[in-house]
């Protein structure tokens, strides 16, 4: 497995490959890698010859310095988990490499519409800093195919919709989100839950399947669905961020059109933000 920090060495392997007329999959990370993760990179081995992972903890999408200093960073164990399942490059490059400029890095990828709502609202500039540095990614690897996971939801719909209008030449693979045994998604932001709080986390997948149990028996009223979720986390320990139903497609409110919701969950648990998300078919 090749490891570099160096966009050139990137280009370099990337491009012999192709003169042997290998395909090339990419997995975008920022480390601290789970099965979740894991469980991308294999997929992409299935539908590429070759398999880049980055793992960059990247500035431009974070809101908060405080969030970004303390995102963990565990650069080797996640090298020695992606060479045990055969990972072919990893891409790590420093902030400085990926942007020399620092605040003068002036061009940005935004995404208005489905990047400006829920989550988008909440985090103004979090999802152009993502499709800002997955631009670069994508024109760096130049992967045929890349795979992200359905667990940010949105995020995924924001890739599939950026690939779209700029008529970029990758496959965007969605994967369904790998949870814990007990129901929990898996998230490095989970590592921050103490003993007692990883206890309670389950409960904020549970009250999303019952949301879903609800929706797909006919429920209508989806301030009632919300009201009732919030009070329940709220009463299990968690302080309820946002939960959102809309329709699974577009991202707005559910018309009577909408063929599938997708309820989008947000709750803080101690210092984690946690998310989770399920779709659901309408009657
Ligand atoms: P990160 O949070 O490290 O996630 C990398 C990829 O792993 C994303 O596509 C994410 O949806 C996926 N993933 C995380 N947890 C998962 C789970 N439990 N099951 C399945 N897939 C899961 O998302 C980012 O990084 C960044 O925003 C990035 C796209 C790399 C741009 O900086």
């Amino acid at each position: 497995m090749i490891i570099s920090e160096q966009i050139a060495v990137i280009r370099d392997t990337v491009r012999e490959w192709k003169q042997q007329g290998l395909t090339v999959g990419f997995v975008p990370t920022m480390g601290n890698l789970h099965q979740g993760h894991l469980t991308l990179v294999k997929e992409a081995q299935q539908r590429a010859d070759k398999v880049v992972v980055s793992i960059f903890v990247n500035p431009m999408q974070f809101n908060n310095a405080a969030d970004l200093d303390n995102y963990p960073r565990t650069l080797e164990d996640d090298c020695g988990a992606l060479g045990q399942i055969g990972t072919d490059l990893v891409f790590c490059p420093t902030p400085d490499i990926m942007y020399p400029k620092g605040l003068a890095h002036q061009s940005q990828v935004s995404v208005p519409g489905i990047g400006d709502v829920l989550e988008g609202a909440m985090r103004p500039g979090h999802f152009t800093g993502v499709a800002t540095v997955v631009t670069m990614l994508f024109n760096i690897v130049q992967p045929d195919v890349a795979c992200f996971g359905e667990k940010d939801y949105q995020q995924l719909a924001l890739i599939r919709a950026m690939t779209r209008d700029l008529c970029l030449p990758i496959d965007i693979v969605g994967i369904a989100t790998v949870r814990e045994s007990d129901g929990l998604a898996m998230s490095s932001r989970n590592g921050y839950l103490t003993a007692a709080e990883r206890q309670l986390a389950p409960k904020l997948a549970q009250v999303m399947n019952s949301i879903q149990h609800q929706l797909s028996n006919g429920e209508k009223n989806l301030i009632k669905l919300i009201d009732n979720a919030t009070k329940q986390l709220n009463e299990h320990g968690f302080k309820t961020d946002s939960i959102d139903i809309c329709d699974a497609h577009s991202l707005s409110p559910i018309t009577a059109d909408s063929r599938q919701a997708v309820v989008l969950m947000a709750a803080f648990l101690g210092k984690a933000r946690l998310i989770d998300n399920c779709v659901v078919d309408l009657q």
